[in-house]
């Protein structure tokens, strides 16, 4: 049996070689292309991923007439992984937009009821809402009527529709600030480099009548004037009034305006992270429980003795 076999496996051999040794041209010829077209894709694989590395490296040399400066990476608290707000902060950067943007700007998705117990009592954002006026009404005669704001309220805009914020703003519109973090590329790092970015523009570089250069603004021409300077608001609890604290604290409350769960959102992740951990190795744990007896099982095949010899044979 064995020879037989042993015959079968060296015939096929020897045919095998003979139909080789006839078309050996003809094979390394593939053989070669084939290893020529692997060479190349390789190398462009290589020289792509190179590129890619080269330009990722490079981000600075990016087109900045269309794509304005790359703002730099700031250390905010929310941005880190497990990071929260910087409560204080969100209630200096409301100051801030109080007093400076809201001239300007509107923040139409925040009602005064949110920052309650975010950075302010109740009580605070009572009072500061009755400082507005808002029309209700139609009242008994049928006439709609003023009264001081109250908690369900939005915080109010400064201009009764687009037209009259683009009269009052040379043509441009000064766009509303609620999701303004969510809306921009690099959120927070390039509002904050924008706020404190203003300088004069280099040599060579005209920038029209009612525009201001801004290196961070796509085209590098933006019709909002510097606004932030040393000084420009008062802190009530003492913290040093510079340009770069107010620009990160009113970047802080716009970051909060357009991601108010942030901070519940990292803590259910916390508790989620841990329960479904706990719950994976307590899985893992009982399927290894439950497998043991199969797993650990050892399969043995006794063959009956003599299974090769001729059956004994019948009387
Ligand atoms: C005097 C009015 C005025 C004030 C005050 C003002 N802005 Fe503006 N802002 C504008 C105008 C107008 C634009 C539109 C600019 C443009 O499109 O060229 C603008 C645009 C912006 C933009 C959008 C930039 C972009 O990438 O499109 C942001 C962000 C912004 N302002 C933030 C602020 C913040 C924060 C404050 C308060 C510290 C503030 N602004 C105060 C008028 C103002």
């Amino acid at each position: 049996m064995f020879s037989r076999s042993a015959f079968n496996t060296l015939k096929q051999a020897s045919k095998g070689a003979s139909k080789r040794f006839s078309s050996t041209q003809a094979e390394s010829a593939k053989t070669s292309t084939y290893n020529a077209l692997m060479g190349i894709s390789v190398a462009t694989a290589i020289g792509s991923g190179a590129g890619l590395y080269y330009l990722n490296q490079n981000a600075a040399h990016a087109n900045m007439e269309a794509d304005g400066l790359h703002p730099a990476d700031h250390p905010f608290p929310q941005k880190k992984l497990f990071g929260t707000f910087d409560h204080a902060s969100i209630r200096r950067g409301f100051h801030v937009f109080k007093e400076v943007c809201s001239a300007c700007h509107s923040l139409d998705l925040v009602h005064w009821r949110n920052l309650v117990d975010v950075a302010f009592t109740e009580e605070e954002v009572r009072e500061m809402a009755a400082e507005f006026q808002y029309t209700d009404g139609p009242d008994d005669t049928g006439n709609m009527f003023e009264r001081p704001g109250k908690l369900t309220d939005p915080i109010p805009p400064p201009y009764a529709n687009e037209e009259a914020a683009r009269a009052a703003n040379a043509g441009a519109l000064p766009p509303d600030l609620s999701l303004i973090t969510k809306a921009r590329h690099h959120g927070v790092d390039y509002i904050y480099s924008l706020l404190t970015g203003y300088c004069d523009p280099p040599a060579g570089v005209e920038v029209r009548e009612g525009l201001n250069y801004n290196p961070y603004f796509p085209g590098g021409a933006i019709a909002m004037a510097q606004n932030i300077f040393d000084g420009v608001v008062e802190y009530e609890d003492g913290t040093p009034n510079t340009a770069s604290q107010i620009a990160k604290d009113v970047v802080t409350f716009l970051n909060w305006a357009a991601e108010p769960e942030l901070d519940d959102r990292k803590k259910i992740g916390i508790k989620a992270l841990l329960l479904f951990s706990t719950l994976t190795a307590i899985s893992l744990w009982a399927k290894r429980n439950r497998w043991h007896t199969m797993k650990t099982r050892k399969i043995v095949f006794n063959s009956p003795k003599n299974w090769n010899k001729p059956a004994p044979p019948k009387n």
